[in-house]
């Protein structure tokens, strides 16, 4: 692990939600194209072994609360090249007919709030950069509707829709606004916290189909996105298994 000295020539990105998934992922494929990472998520221990394994900071960040954001933006100073806002998660999958308020307040929070919050505190340093880029982690969940998803897809469409609207805004300034959007992607926590650690149902989101996408091939993309000339944005980049052709059509395989 190693703070981000001005000495350190190294340009910078912050990452949301590194302590798992695309994230983590997304911390190790920029650490590799010669980035200083801020691994950052509310898992302190698995932030600090992830910065210390690809020479970056760790950040124990709730990317909810104003303060703890706040202390985020404090660390990383004066600058910053990337942010990845890549926090964010589906919790349950009930029709709107019994949805849980508390899950949709929480989709909300972290996947539209949070990242607004952190957005909001880091583009001062993104623009001192010269050719800041913000890559937002967003869903084909927020391009369609799906039974039992109107709690995520609703979330996941704010987060398309505020990429869409800070771009909008920023048409001026050295900072390109970005969207990837993955389908289903095998990582080890996600289906499992949408349905609070239920792993036989967590299972059955992968069930047959033979080669979803893992954290490593968004994280590709990620990578790619955030690392083109600084006079081209890339406005969304949907990135799906070669099994599922659309969200209801997906090849599986007994
Ligand atoms: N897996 C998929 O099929 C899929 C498809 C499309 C889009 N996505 C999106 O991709 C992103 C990553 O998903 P994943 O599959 O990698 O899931 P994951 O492994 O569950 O990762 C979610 C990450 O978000 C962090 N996080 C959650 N709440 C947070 C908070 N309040 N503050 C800071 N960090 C927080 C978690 O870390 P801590 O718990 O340590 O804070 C974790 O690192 C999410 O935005 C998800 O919606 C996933």
């Amino acid at each position: 692990m190693t703070s981000h000295t001005e000495s350190d020539t190294r340009r910078t990105a912050v990452v949301t939600g590194a302590s798992s998934g695309i994230g983590a992922a997304t911390a190790r494929a920029l650490a590799e194209q010669g980035f200083h990472v801020y691994c950052a998520a509310r898992r302190t221990e698995r932030v600090t072994a992830l910065a210390e394994e690809i020479g970056g900071t760790p950040l124990t960040v709730d990317v909810t609360s104003e303060e703890s954001v706040a202390a985020l933006a404090e660390v990383v100073g004066e600058r910053l090249d990337v942010l990845v806002n890549n926090a964010g998660g589906a919790f349950g999958s009930a029709p709107v007919a019994e949805a849980d308020a508390e899950q949709w307040r929480a989709m909300y929070e972290v996947n539209v709030i949070g990242l607004m919050l952190v957005t909001r505190a880091l583009l001062p340093a993104l623009k001192t950069s010269g050719a800041g880029v913000i890559c937002n982690v967003g869903s084909t969940a927020g391009r369609i509707a799906y039974e039992g998803g109107a709690g995520y897809t609703a979330a996941k469409h704010g987060t398309q829709v505020v990429t869409e609207t800070l771009r909008l805004e920023l048409f001026d300034q050295p900072i390109r606004v970005c969207e990837v959007a993955p389908g289903m992607v095998r990582t080890d926590e996600f289906a499992l916290v949408r349905f609070d650690g239920d792993r036989e149902k967590a299972d059955a989101v992968y069930a047959g189909v033979r080669e979803p996408l893992v954290a490593e091939d968004v994280a590709d993309a990620i990578a790619w996105v955030v690392t083109r000339p600084p006079h081209v944005n890339i406005d969304e980049l949907v990135i799906r298994p070669r099994a599922q052709a659309a969200q209801h059509k997906v090849h599986r395989q007994p």
